[in-house]
């Protein structure tokens, strides 16, 4: 059952990727990133996004492929 879950998770961000040559990220970013407070750049490490969003655990509930989608846009290169 997990794992048919994640299978429908990664679908729907690899279906979100065809619609933006940024990838699924920034638009997660900006959906549920930008709400209190302004959303963040890319730019700092993946180990750095990691932590921040372990710190928003509670604040921002994400599942794997959204959490994976979201570090790998805030965490290329600029
Ligand atoms: C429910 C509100 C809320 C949402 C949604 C939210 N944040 Fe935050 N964020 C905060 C608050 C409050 C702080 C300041 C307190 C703190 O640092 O723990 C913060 C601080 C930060 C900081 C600075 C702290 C640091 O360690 O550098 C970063 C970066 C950040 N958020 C990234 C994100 C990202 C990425 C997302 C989307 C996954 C996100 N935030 C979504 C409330 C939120």
């Amino acid at each position: 059952m997990r794992v048919a879950l994640l299978g429908l998770a990664l679908a729907a961000a690899c279906a979100t990727t065809a619609l933006t040559a940024l990838g699924p990220g920034a638009k997660l970013v900006r959906s549920k990133c930008g709400g209190c407070h302004l959303a963040p750049e890319p730019g700092r490490s993946r180990q750095d996004w990691s932590r921040v969003l372990g710190q928003h655990r509670e604040r921002v509930p994400l599942d794997d492929a959204e959490r994976e989608a979201i570090i790998a846009h805030l965490a290329r290169p600029r």
